[in-house]
C-alpha cells in the first residue's frame, strides 16, 4: 500500500541506547556544520543518554561547543537556580560541566525571579534578539507535552507560565528529594516559540511513550496533544527506540525512513 510521505523523517532504533546515539550524533553534526546557531535544549530522563553521548563526543574531540549558544525549554517557578530537581542543575550536571560551551551562553528561564511572568516575556524576548533557534531538541510527556506546553495549550503560544497538570507532577516527582512536592508552574517555551526553530528533533524511548507518540504521528493534529503540532513543521526529525515506536504502522515507517542525518 502507498502512502503520502508524512511531514517528519522517522528512525526508530532498536534500542534506547542506540536512539541516544543518533540523537546525539545529529546534534553534533548541526554544531558542526552550523555552531553559530543557537541550540534548543530539553531536560527529562530521555535527554541523560544524549547528554552523555554528546559529552562523550567532545571529549574525543568530535565537536566543540565553544562557539554554541543553547535556550533551554522550560524551568519550574519557585526554584533556584541551585534546586537538586531544577533544570538548572540536571544541565549542569548532564551536559554543561561536560563541555566546552561558554555559561553565558546557555541560558535557561529564571525559576527563581521575583516575576515569573515578566522573566517569561524577558525569555522570549532573548530568543528572539538571537534570531531564534536553530536546532530544537525535544522529548515528549505521556500525555504529550513538549516543554511543558500541556495538553489544552495554542499552538500560538509564546514563552509563559503555565499550571503544571497532575499527571506531569507524578511523572517528574521522582526527580524531587523525598517529601518535596513538585511545583504547580512552570515557565516554558510556548508552542508557537518551538515551530519558530529551523529544525526539531524530538526523542522518545521506553514503551510509556508508545500512545503518546502513536497520537502525535498519528491521531488528529490538536490542542489535546500538543506534539502533533510537529506535524506542522516542515523540517522534524523522530528518533525513537522500538518500545516507543511500537503503536506505528510499518505503512507510515517506510513513508517516514530516512536514514540521512
Ligand atoms: C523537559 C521537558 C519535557 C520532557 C518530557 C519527557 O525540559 O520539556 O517536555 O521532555 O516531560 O520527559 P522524560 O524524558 O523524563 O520522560
Amino acid at each position: 500500500m502507498s502512502r503520502a510521505r508524512p511531514s517528519f523523517a522517522l528512525q526508530i532504533c532498536e534500542t534506547a541506547d542506540a536512539a541516544a546515539g543518533a540523537a546525539a550524533r545529529l546534534i553534533a553534526q548541526r554544531i558542526r556544520s552550523d555552531p553559530g546557531r543557537p541550540l534548543g535544549l530539553a531536560t527529562g530522563a530521555t535527554m541523560i543518554p544524549v547528554y552523555a553521548r554528546l559529552a562523550a563526543a567532545f571529549r574525543a574531540g568530535e565537536v566543540s561547543f565553544a562557539r554554541s549558544s543553547s535556550f533551554n525549554l522550560d524551568e519550574y517557578v519557585g526554584l533556584s537556580s541551585s534546586h537538586p530537581a531544577g533544570f538548572h542543575v540536571f544541565m549542569r550536571e548532564h551536559l554543561f560541566a561536560h563541555v566546552d560551551l561558554p555559561p553565558d551562553r546557555a541560558l535557561l528561564p529564571d525559576g527563581a525571579a521575583a516575576d515569573a511572568h515578566a522573566e517569561a516575556a524577558d525569555y522570549e524576548r532573548r530568543i528572539e534578539r538571537a534570531a531564534g533557534i536553530g536546532l530544537q531538541v525535544l522529548g515528549v510527556g505521556v500525555n504529550g507535552h513538549i516543554g511543558f506546553n500541556e495538553p489544552g495549550s495554542p499552538f500560538t503560544s509564546r514563552t509563559r507560565v503555565v499550571e503544571l497538570t497532575a499527571e506531569t507532577r507524578r511523572a517528574n516527582a521522582r526527580f524531587f528529594p523525598p517529601g518535596e512536592s513538585v511545583p504547580l508552574r512552570a515557565i516554558t517555551m510556548g508552542i508557537g516559540t518551538i515551530l519558530e526553530a529551523d529544525e526539531i528533533l524530538l526523542v522518545a524511548t521506553g514503551g510509556r511513550k508508545r500512545d503518546a507518540l502513536a497520537a502525535a504521528l498519528l491521531g488528529p493534529i490538536g490542542e489535546h496533544c500538543p506534539a502533533s503540532a510537529l506535524r506542522l513543521h516542515e523540517r522534524v526529525r523522530i528518533i525513537c527506540d522500538q518500545a516507543a515506536g511500537a503503536a506505528i504502522p510499518a505503512t507510515l515507517i517506510e513513508a517516514a525512513r530516512d536514514e540521512r542525518a
